[in-house]
């Protein structure tokens, strides 16, 4: 019999340890346990609490970035890679109105026939577009595209569609307010937004976001805003969390990250996403390999030292890279 404790630093809620013999925790513990492909193995994936009280996985599988199409004809490619990822596992669902994706997420849950209720399905309204501007509106359109009655998560994509102006961010957060009052959105948050974007939301807001979806890897960790973000009680999930292995390698964090997987029995890939979980981020990932899924959920069977971490994010700042949204920044720009 063999157990692994995690870090306590961001166990909560139902999953309080990760075991890779489910057998030897009581089965309320699990939000969903599964067994890899990989050897068989029984895991449980942590959850953690939001501001609200919702619990949400601390990892996701993400229906953009490799899945994003121009509206049309669905992408079975996309539903089957999705349903794999509910076969393995992952309950956690990223999705969102631009990646003219969600009709494939619904397909994916239906056909995977997990209960609603087990999984964690986020959606994002579009602000490149109308939508931004009847927020209720988007929301049922993203309802009906899906099949869902409601989301577990619902974000403002980015906040660059107020281009500055104060009032039309903290009309936007006054929309999402009423969606989640409204019960179709259980927990409501944004993505992308830096720090004056939040405090704008924060001077007006009624319910503060639960949580900020970034661009987050040890090559753009964005000075000081995981700490702000503690500070205000938000919690922050990460996306393209695996750059530095992905789309930046030949940077300074490579040997180390080869001998961290090394030590671990891992791929350097999931130490990144390990990095993420150990500070209390929720790694948003994707892939369209069944072995790569399963192997990515070997991250809740080790935790990384505190000095690893920091060793990490130490090398990781000696480099930058930003891998979206690059037509907002200055090349240079680390915010
Ligand atoms: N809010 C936003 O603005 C925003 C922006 C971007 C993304 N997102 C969300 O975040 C999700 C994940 O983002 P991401 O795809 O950038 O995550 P990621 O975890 O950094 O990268 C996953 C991608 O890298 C590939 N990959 C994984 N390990 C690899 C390896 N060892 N070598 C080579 N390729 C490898 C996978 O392809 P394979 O199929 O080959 O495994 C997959 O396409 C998206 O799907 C989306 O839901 C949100």
């Amino acid at each position: 019999m063999y157990m692994r404790r995690c870090h306590p630093s961001f166990l909560s809620g139902r999953s309080a340890s990760v075991s890779i013999r489910a057998s030897i925790l009581p089965r309320h513990h699990l939000r969903h346990s599964f067994s890899t492909t990989m050897a068989k193995l029984e895991l449980s994936v942590p959850d953690l609490t939001l501001p609200d009280g919702n619990k949400i996985p601390m990892i996701g599988f993400g229906t953009g970035t490799a899945w994003y199409k121009a509206p049309g004809a669905k992408d079975q490619a996309c539903i089957d890679a999705t349903k794999t990822a509910i076969k393995v596992g992952y309950t956690h669902l990223d999705g969102a109105e631009m990646y003219n994706t969600e009709e494939e997420l619904g397909d994916a849950i239906r056909a995977s026939k997990v209960p609603r209720e087990k999984l964690f399905v986020t959606t994002k309204v579009d602000d490149s577009k109308d939508s931004i501007n009847d927020i209720p509106a988007a929301l049922d359109r993203s309802l009906k595209n899906m099949g869902l009655e409601y989301v577990d998560l619902y974000l403002i994509h980015s906040p660059f569609f107020a281009k500055g102006d104060k009032q039309r961010l903290q009309k936007a957060w006054a929309e999402m307010e009423q969606v989640a009052a409204a019960g179709k959105a259980k927990s409501i948050g944004v993505s992308n937004f830096l720090k004056e974007h939040l405090d704008t939301i924060l001077e007006t807001c009624k319910v503060r976001p639960a949580i900020n979806q970034i661009e987050f890897h040890p090559y753009l960790q964005h000075g000081d805003l995981l700490a702000y973000h503690k500070s205000k009680d938000i919690k922050v999930s990460a996306y393209a969390p695996q750059t530095p292995v992905t789309r930046a390698k030949g940077g300074p964090l490579d040997g180390y990250l080869d001998s961290l997987s090394k030590k671990y029995a891992v791929n350097p890939g999931e130490i990144l996403l390990r990095w993420c979980v150990d500070q209390n981020v929720v790694a948003i990932t994707t892939s369209s390999k069944e072995q790569r899924l399963s192997d990515m959920l070997r991250i809740f069977t080790f935790t990384l030292t505190p000095k690893e971490v920091e060793e990490i994010s130490d090398l990781g700042k000696q480099h930058h890279f930003r891998a979206f949204w690059g037509h907002i920044f200055d090349a240079n720009d680390k915010s």
